[in-house]
This record gives C-alpha cells, sequence and structure tokens, in this order.
C-alpha cells in the first residue's frame, strides 16, 4: 500500500513508519511505501522534525527519500492512502482508468473521525508533530484491523 501527502517529507513517511512498526507488531506482511502529490522534495529525505518524532517513538526513517506519486502506483498497490481531503482530490484526479488501487482517506478509517485530514506539521511547531504522529498511528492501527479481519 502507498500513503501520499504533499511533499512526502513529512506526514506520508511517518504514516509508512507508523504502519511498518504495527504490522511487525502483528506479525502482518505488508509491502509499505509513500510518495507526495508535489515535486518540490523529490530525493530529500524526511524532515528533521518528522525524523525526531519518529526517533522518539522507536522508528527510524532517515534513509526514505521523497518521490512524487505516479499513475503506476495506481496498478501496483492494492490501497492507496491520502493523509488529507486536498492530497485524496488531487489523487482522484491522477487516477488512470485501470487503476486497482483502492483509494481512500486515512482518517475515514479511524472511528470517530470520518472526513477528517491529518493536518500539515510543515509550517507548525514540534507539537503538530506529535499530533501528526498520533494520527498516523491511529490510521495505521485502522488499516492493520481491518487487514487481520479479510
Ligand atoms: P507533507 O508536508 O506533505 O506532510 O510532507 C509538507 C512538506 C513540504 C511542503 C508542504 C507540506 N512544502 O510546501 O514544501
Amino acid at each position: 500500500m502507498l500513503f501520499v501527502c504533499l511533499g512526502n517529507i513529512c506526514r506520508s513517511p511517518l504514516a509508512e513508519a507508523a504502519l511498518r512498526q504495527e504490522a511487525e507488531a502483528r506479525g502482518l506482511d505488508l509491502h509499505i511505501d509513500s510518495a507526495g502529490t508535489g515535486d518540490w522534495h523529490i530525493d530529500h529525505p524526511p524532515d528533521r522534525r518528522a525524523q525526531a518524532v519518529a526517533e522518539r517513538n522507536g522508528v527510524a526513517i532517515g534513509h526514505l527519500r521523497a518521490r512524487q506519486v505516479t499513475a503506476q502506483d495506481f496498478r501496483e498497490h492494492d490501497l492507496i492512502v491520502a493523509l488529507d481531503g486536498q492530497n485524496l482530490t488531487d489523487l482522484e484526479a491522477l487516477r488512470p482508468a485501470d487503476a486497482s488501487a483502492e483509494l481512500v482517506l486515512l482518517l475515514d478509517l479511524v472511528d470517530g473521525r470520518s472526513g477528517q485530514g491529518v493536518k500539515d506539521p510543515y509550517y507548525e511547531d514540534d507539537a503538530a508533530f506529535d499530533e501528526s504522529w498520533a494520527d498516523v498511528v491511529a490510521g495505521a492501527k485502522a488499516i492493520a484491523d481491518r487487514l487481520g479481519k479479510r
């Protein structure tokens, strides 16, 4: 599955890390990747503040490099998960006619959070990154619950 945000340096690498941690804890074998709708940060590592919050929560993401989502992603993944509503709108516009991937908004999978986006922490402080982490962990648990029930 693929997580998608705007820059692929804050929220989607955190979501990738959170689901990797959750999958490992539950013994689920998943292919997990992330990408951005924008092209500004291609080949950049995650934002330092995103690396720091992941580190504080026991997962290293410094090796990840940003990339832009492609039409091919819609054929290669089963599930594409948008981090916020704008990401979802942008992905709907990119989706090719022969897409096989299901497209969902992350927090639509979380009880009581339907329709909400994971707020962009890029122009915010460290506390915003903690909030992003909490949101992506909730989303990762919901995805793992859903896959565990298949
Ligand atoms: P992300 O955060 O979408 O969570 O990776 C952002 C990163 C960079 C920018 C915006 C959001 N930017 O405008 O460069």
